[in-house]
């Protein structure tokens, strides 16, 4: 059953010589956690955050921290951002040679385990690990950027994704991340998905984290 959504900020796009204070103001804007985009400049171009960046702004917010890790060798770095505060630890299928262990490890470490898939990847290949997951995120950007325009094809992958997870019963909610923004939320919340990354949609927005915070949430409620 569908859940009620979160929405979560992805600080891509922050300035990173304020980071503590931009994920403090994120906080107090009402956002329900915080993402760190963590990118290795080889699975994707940019290289952005290692856990001790994370670990610095842990004090900053009470807020659920989970890492995104678009890396290349997601199985040497879990961990750290685990220790780092991370409560969600997110891999990509496309870099996992050994899933299933991967996301057990992740538990192991005293994290809850996701899965991302890129545009171009099939629900099927997370087959074998659905009652592994606490979290499936559908990529609604090729990633590497924030900014880019949301692709609503991925629509189909999310609906058939709740679909499977009502039908079995699962516990794992589906994240959708990239291009998230007040005319794109509603129809990714009408195909599924429960928990929303957005980066650009409230770091760049001209009234300010909390008032862009609150129009994503009223085109929820549309
Ligand atoms: C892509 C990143 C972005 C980011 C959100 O790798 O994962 O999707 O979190 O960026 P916006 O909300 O600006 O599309």
């Amino acid at each position: 059953m569908q859940q009620a959504p979160r929405i979560i900020a992805s600080v891509l796009g922050a300035d990173y010589m304020r980071l503590g204070e931009e994920v403090a103001d994120l906080t107090a804007a009402g956002v329900d956690g915080i993402q760190w985009d963590v990118m290795d400049g080889s699975f994707v171009p940019p290289i952005t955050f290692g856990a001790d960046v994370v670990a610095s702004a842990r004090s900053h917010s009470d807020l659920p921290f989970e890492a995104h890790l678009m890396i290349e060798h997601p199985a040497t770095a879990a961990a750290d951002y685990a220790s780092a505060g991370c409560e969600l630890i997110i891999v990509h299928a496309e870099t996992a040679t050994h899933l299933h262990r991967l996301l057990g490890t992740i538990r192991e470490a005293g994290a809850r385990p996701g899965v991302a898939l890129n545009p171009a990847t099939p629900l099927s290949d997370i087959d074998g690990v659905w009652e592994e997951l606490d979290l499936l995120v559908l990529m609604t950007v090729n990633p590497g950027y924030g900014g880019q325009a949301y692709i609503p094809a991925v629509e189909r992958k999310i609906s058939e994704a709740r679909r499977v997870i009502d039908d079995r019963g699962l516990d794992v909610r589906i994240e959708v991340d990239g291009g998230i923004k007040p005319h794109t939320i509603g129809s990714a919340r009408a195909a599924g998905a429960e928990d929303f990354i957005a980066g650009s949609a409230i770091l760049g927005h001209p009234e300010g984290k909390a008032a862009a915070v609150a129009g994503l949430r009223a085109a929820l409620e549309a």
